[in-house]
């Protein structure tokens, strides 16, 4: 039998506050005390795996093994068509140190620049582990496709989202209201699979 999720304490093996808001607003209203990395001073552990399920479980194992609770973690990025899916697992890294996604955006738009791209397709990813402290752990994908426009519009969001307009929209994901981009992101399609197999 699966096992399921019990409510009570889950801890997100995340130090991304746009992360820990969007995992806040799916996990506690079915009735889950969400705790970040944050708030509980874990390190981060170095992402070395190059899947995003790799790295989602290194994460929450990480978590899970740190707190002797169940942990949760979202490993995700922008895969653009034709960068050949590049920057993939490197999208956070990809904004540089300290974290610019100004700075990340305008990467991507200048090597689709560099190779006179018509094709401006791309997607996001999300994977979510979910880890035991005894070593049990599943994981979850989910996907939204659309284009990328420039230059970056909206205020709301986080990291890419001012470039990304999902497919049937004319706006980005950082002009959506929190709840419109939650009822239809990669992370809820992930969250979607997630709940049917945990909860
Ligand atoms: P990681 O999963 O911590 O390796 O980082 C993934 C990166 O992908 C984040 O830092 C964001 O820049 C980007 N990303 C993931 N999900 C979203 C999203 O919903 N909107 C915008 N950017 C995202």
């Amino acid at each position: 039998m699966t096992r399921k999720l019990q409510p009570g304490r889950l801890v997100a093996a995340t130090h991304n506050k746009g992360k820990v808001a969007e995992l806040k607003d799916l996990f506690e209203p079915l009735g889950f005390e969400v705790v970040s990395a944050v708030d509980l001073d874990l390190d981060e552990p170095e992402e070395t795996e190059l899947t995003f399920e790799g790295n989602a479980l290194i994460k929450a194992r990480a978590a899970a093994l740190a707190t002797g609770a169940p942990a949760l973690s979202d490993d995700s990025g922008l895969e653009v068509t034709a960068l050949g899916g590049m920057p993939g697992v490197h999208t956070a890294i990809w904004a540089g140190e300290p974290r610019d996604f100004y700075v990340a955006m305008e990467k991507v738009e200048r090597e689709l620049n560099a190779i006179e791209a018509t094709d401006r397709s791309a997607k996001f990813v999300s994977c979510l582990a979910v880890a035991w402290p005894d070593g049990h752990e599943v994981t979850f994908r989910g996907e939204v496709h659309g284009h990328l426009t420039w230059p970056p519009r909206g205020e709301m969001g986080f990291g890419y989202d001012p470039v990304f307009v999902p497919v049937g929209h004319e706006v980005t994901f950082a002009e959506l209201e929190p709840a419109q981009k939650h009822a239809m992101s990669h992370r809820a399609v992930a969250f979607d699979k997630l709940k049917k197999a945990l909860l």
